[in-house]
């Protein structure tokens, strides 16, 4: 359980996984020109300072939404502190999946989620966005998620039957599998078919990589982070 006024300090390991993503997508898969980096805040900022390491020039604009009073607040301290190497930060408090798009530029989106992006609300909160056209072909997405497994596999594979059936993976150590490696794609998967978008959007995965992260006051456990991409079918 998360203590109030607390710092969020995230390990190296969920740091090395973005950067490899990041760089991954960056030479494979950005646009070029400038794209809008749109965030969760946590208290560090951390991930944006990493993108402002990797490429300083690369955004055009960057907003980091948090929900949590306290963690805004420090959000805002770090904010400004990084102002002070040429860092520009626009840090609202506010959820993420009421954000409304400003520009026609490639939006890069990092949905650091605490915990797993399944059996929960988040495909119809992705819906919403897709179906206002917040997120749109072209744009991208980093999902944190942990992989839910505490949940039990007999539930999360049962709730997961006709996608892993469509994908013809047989056998429980495949779904398994399967389920760790494309669980955040399902989640938006079902969001696209939620408002009946899934013939015209369409999603690629080009990157999953599991990291294990340990924390004072969370679980330790393995998470994946997952990048996926939007296109017109
Ligand atoms: C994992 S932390 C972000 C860490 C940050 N990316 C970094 O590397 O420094 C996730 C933060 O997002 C906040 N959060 C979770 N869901 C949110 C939402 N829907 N809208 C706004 N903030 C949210 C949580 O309170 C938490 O502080």
């Amino acid at each position: 359980m998360a203590q109030r006024n607390k710092r969020l300090n995230y390990g190296p390991a969920k740091y090395a996984a973005f950067h490899l993503l990041l760089c991954r997508w960056m030479r494979h898969h950005a646009h070029n020109g400038q794209f809008q980096y749109i965030t969760l805040g946590g208290t560090e900022l951390r991930d944006i300072q990493s993108l402002h390491y990797v490429d300083h020039q690369c955004t055009c604009c960057i907003i980091s939404f948090e929900f949590g009073k306290s963690e805004y607040e420090l959000a805002c301290g770090t904010r400004d502190r990084v102002h002070a190497i040429g860092l520009q930060v626009d840090v609202r408090r506010g959820d993420i999946f009421k954000f409304q798009r400003g520009g026609h530029e490639p939006h890069l989106f990092f949905i650091d989620l605490k915990g797993c992006c399944v059996l929960s609300e988040y495909d119809e909160k992705f819906a919403g966005l897709l179906s206002d056209e917040h997120i749109r072909p072209g744009d991208s997405l980093f999902i944190t998620s942990h992989l839910g497994a505490r949940r039990g596999w007999t539930t999360l594979l049962a709730e997961y039957a006709e996608e892993l059936d469509t994908l013809e993976v047989a056998g429980m150590a495949n779904r398994r599998l399967c389920f760790r490696r494309c669980h955040p794609s399902f989640t938006l998967f079902r969001a696209l078919h939620l408002i009946g978008f899934q013939s015209v959007i369409g999603l690629r995965c080009f990157a999953c990589v599991e990291y294990r992260d340990k924390l004072r006051w969370h679980y330790s456990g393995i998470r994946s982070l997952r990048a996926l991409q939007l296109f017109s079918n």
